[in-house]
């Protein structure tokens, strides 16, 4: 599993403080501490190809029969940002690459996809990708929910962090809760609603899964969540206990299930479709000695809507395969930015008419979107160019940019 998260971002008592808010209620009403920002250099495709190079650490780009790349926040109608990954990463010829859609959701379809592919054939190794930038309108309800990351995953006949359980319970529903249309930037929501849509989605697939043969409630240790900001776990939690007939529990036993998987999604945010797989990381670098052979349970939910609920088993040397220091380094080495540097940012824009732009160097990863030129995007490794990002140096419109 590798993951990354942009190298700015900002604090969310910067943004309480400018939009009159009082910061408690971002951090205890939703659980969120701070959100990741992307600079006009990165997108889905530099973030998901940083996330696999992690991934595949030891592993030969050339073994991977499948890459699968899960996003909403894609940026071609037609060509799969998979594509892109392949050249980037080094995959082969005969490497399969597309692009699933289904909003949060789609990177648990390709983890499906991806198993049944190696029950198949035993000896495929397939990539999952899952990579987005979460963004609202300025000033809505939804803003201090944004964020941007990606996780990546390689999933294969020798598991080496967990081994999924076969029980799936799945529910789908088409309602408008939350929705994207071609044409905007920002995500259209409703959101009261789609907190409901969520719960009931996740009582839904929990039923279903019981039904599949899965674990009692009492067997599982951790839960892992779909975590649009962290709060939505926690009501999620104490929402399934009570459908799983254990609303006797303290409110204390309910945290310790959920809080190590908490931590990265709190400072980094929506990561719409790596968001459950954050948790997964989160839970697997933080949770106590102990969690080795435990099981855990994930929820992924997609709004639009569709939710599954399934669990696996951790496997004895977990440890040994993951770098909690690189993790948790990728998120103290980050910029905190100014408000006036994060809206710089977000109002960036690229040119839509074919013209030709350099992209001003500000990414802090291995991969960025150097420009665009007659409507192609132009992405470059940053591993040789060890400059100081311009926007540290100018601020992207002159002003200063970092705290
Ligand atoms: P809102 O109207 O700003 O907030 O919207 P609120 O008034 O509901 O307050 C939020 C919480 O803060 C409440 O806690 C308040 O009591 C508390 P709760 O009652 O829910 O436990 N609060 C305070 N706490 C301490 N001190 C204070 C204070 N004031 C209030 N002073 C909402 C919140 C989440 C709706 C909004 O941010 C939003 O629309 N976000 C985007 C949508 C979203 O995240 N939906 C979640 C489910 S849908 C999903 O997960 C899918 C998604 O990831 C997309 C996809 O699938 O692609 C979004």
């Amino acid at each position: 599993m590798g993951m990354y998260a942009p190298g700015y971002y900002l604090d969310l008592k910067t943004l309480a403080e400018v939009r009159g808010i009082p910061f408690e209620k971002f951090r205890s009403g939703l659980g969120q501490q701070e959100m990741a920002v992307t600079p006009p250099d990165e997108d889905a495709v530099t973030m998901g190809a940083a996330a696999a190079l992690e991934a595949l650490e030891g592993i030969p780009p050339a073994s991977i029969d499948t890459i699968m790349f899960a996003t909403e926040s894609g940026i071609d109608q037609s060509k799969a940002a998979a594509l892109y990954l392949h050249r980037l990463i080094g995959l082969s010829p005969t490497c399969k690459a597309f692009e699933l859609k289904q909003a949060c959701c789609s990177s648990t379809m390709a983890l499906l996809m991806a198993t049944s592919l190696v029950k198949d054939s035993p000896d495929r190794r397939v990539l999952v990708v899952a990579s987005d930038v979460a963004r609202y309108d300025t000033a809505s309800p939804g803003e201090p929910t944004q964020g941007a990351g990606a996780i990546a995953f390689l999933v294969s006949a020798d598991p080496r962090l967990l081994v999924l359980d076969t029980a799936v319970g799945s529910h789908t529903e088409d309602v408008m809760d939350f929705w994207r249309p071609n044409y905007r930037e920002t995500a259209c929501v409703d959101g009261k609603y789609s907190i409901r849509v969520y719960l009931h989605t996740l009582g839904k697939s929990w039923k279903r899964y019981e039904k599949a043969g899965g674990y009692p409630f009492e067997d599982i240790n951790y839960f892992c969540y779909h975590l649009p900001f962290t709060n939505m776990g926690s009501k999620a939690h104490a929402s399934l206990a009570k459908i799983a007939g254990h609303d006797h529990l303290a409110p204390r036993a309910l945290r310790r299930a959920v809080l190590p998987g908490l931590i990265y999604n709190r400072r980094i945010g929506n990561t719409y479709t790596a968001s459950l797989y954050l948790s997964l990381l989160s839970l697997l670098d933080h949770a106590p000695p102990g969690l080795a052979g435990g099981r855990v349970a994930l929820f992924s939910y997609g709004s639009g809507s569709m939710g599954a609920f399934f669990s696996g088993r951790v496997m004895p040397s977990y440890r040994r395969q993951l770098d909690p220091r690189r993790h948790k380094r990728i998120l103290s080495r980050r910029i905190q930015l100014t408000i006036e540097a994060y809206h710089d940012m977000r109002d960036y824009a690229l040119p839509c008419d074919g013209s030709t732009i350099k992209t001003p160097r500000c990414t802090t990863g291995p991969f960025r979107l150097a420009g665009i030129a007659e409507h192609k995007r132009i992405y470059e490794s940053t591993a040789t160019a060890n400059v100081t990002p311009d926007v540290l140096r100018h601020g992207l419109s002159g002003r200063v940019c970092a705290v």
